[in-house]
């Protein structure tokens, strides 16, 4: 369908089955990514953003695990593949880099073994070919010496450039769609931001579409042009990302926000986090899952919150859009108060 976005996730749930019965990790989650788009999804650890991932992936167990929902990819219904089918999809048009990066390599073949084999499992070309290409990958990605790095074992490379290698193996296959979980979080400060440089060009060179998923909302200002920002397993937010720094609207993002430091400007003696810790599927508020932490929180917020905003720009909460400024700037001093 022209027009049509290239994944469209609707009403995603997931539930594990616990000695409690079911939990809900990821409750009511919906988006869409179109082409060639960058997509953050931001939220602290436990947020569900993983579990999203792997359960549109088809990669959740399915003996513990129930998911519904609808996951639109390319005209597909994802949910209701077989396995085999999947498969097939996983690899060729969606690439997952992993929350960790060895977790994609074996240690006992070389990096070159590697990504030719990834190469020929979707694409029936001659290993002479498979290896000019994946020497070409490696080069794309950024690793200075392609045809030697195609000979070392993953732990003879450093951290930033296994994780090149790990790229270069997800876009063996030009991927319309990567799925990137957290890959620059194992990485400093200096090697992250070439990762994010290079993610940037692999979009504008091989129009990829990108899901990356962070913690952080530096991550975040710095590639995507859509934002999902989630907590306790639902999205609380989301909007373009320069709406959602320019006016955020969910407590919980300016809480995100509040934590990052500032690029310009005197650095404040401490950076707020946001105090206590999100809740874990067993134990989540009856009504919004951030009210416990939430400074602004009043009354009526022990009910679920109600949905404000239309389309891609939303959030989840009792704050009204008049009252929002006022209770923004208590977070948020830069801000100020005024509309
Ligand atoms: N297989 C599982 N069984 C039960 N609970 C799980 C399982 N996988 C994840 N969870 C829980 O679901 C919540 C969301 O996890 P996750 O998606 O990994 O968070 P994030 O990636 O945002 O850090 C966490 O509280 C986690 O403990
Ligand atoms: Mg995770």
């Amino acid at each position: 369908m022209p027009g049509a976005p290239l994944l469209d996730v609707a009403a995603l749930t997931v539930s594990f089955a616990t000695d409690r019965g079911f939990v809900k990790a990821v409750n009511d989650v919906s988006f869409t990514v179109n082409e060639g788009e960058i997509l953050s999804i931001v939220g602290e650890s436990g947020s569900g953003k993983t579990v999203t991932l792997l359960s549109l992936l088809g990669l959740t167990d399915r003996r513990t695990t129930q998911v519904e929902g609808s996951v639109l990819f390319r005209g597909r219904r994802l949910l209701e593949l077989k396995d085999r089918e999947m498969r097939r999809i996983r690899g060729k048009e969606i690439a997952l880099i992993s929350q960790d990066p060895m977790t994609a390599l074996t240690p006992v073949h070389t990096i070159g073994w590697q990504i030719v084999e990834q190469i020929r499992a979707h694409d029936p070309v001659s290993e002479p070919v498979a290896r000019r290409r994946a020497i070409e990958l490696l080069g794309e990605v950024g690793l200075p010496n392609p045809t030697e790095a195609f000979t070392r074992y993953p732990h003879q490379l450093s951290g930033g450039m296994r994780q090149r290698a790990v790229i270069a193996m997800a876009l063996s296959c030009n991927p319309a769609l990567l799925v990137a979980d957290e890959p620059t979080t194992a990485l400093d400060v200096t090697v992250q931001a070439q990762v994010l440089e290079l993610l940037k060009r692999l979009r504008k060179d091989f129009g990829s579409a990108i899901i990356l998923i962070t913690h952080d909302m530096g991550v975040v200002a710095e590639v995507a042009d859509r934002v999902l920002v989630m907590y306790a397993g639902r999205v609380v937010e989301s909007g373009t990302t320069r709406q959602v720094f320019e006016d955020p609207w969910h407590p919980y993002t300016w809480g995100l926000l509040a934590s990052i430091p500032p690029v310009h400007g005197e650095r404040p003696a401490r950076l707020t986090s946001i105090p206590g810790t999100p809740p874990t599927p067993t134990n989540l508020p009856p009504g919004c899952g951030f009210a416990p932490r939430c400074r602004l929180r009043f009354t009526p917020c022990d009910q679920p919150p109600p949905r404000q905003g239309e389309g891609d720009r939303r959030a989840l909460c009792f704050i009204s859009e008049d009252r929002r400024p006022a209770a923004r700037a208590t977070v948020l001093p830069q801000f100020g108060g005024a509309a």
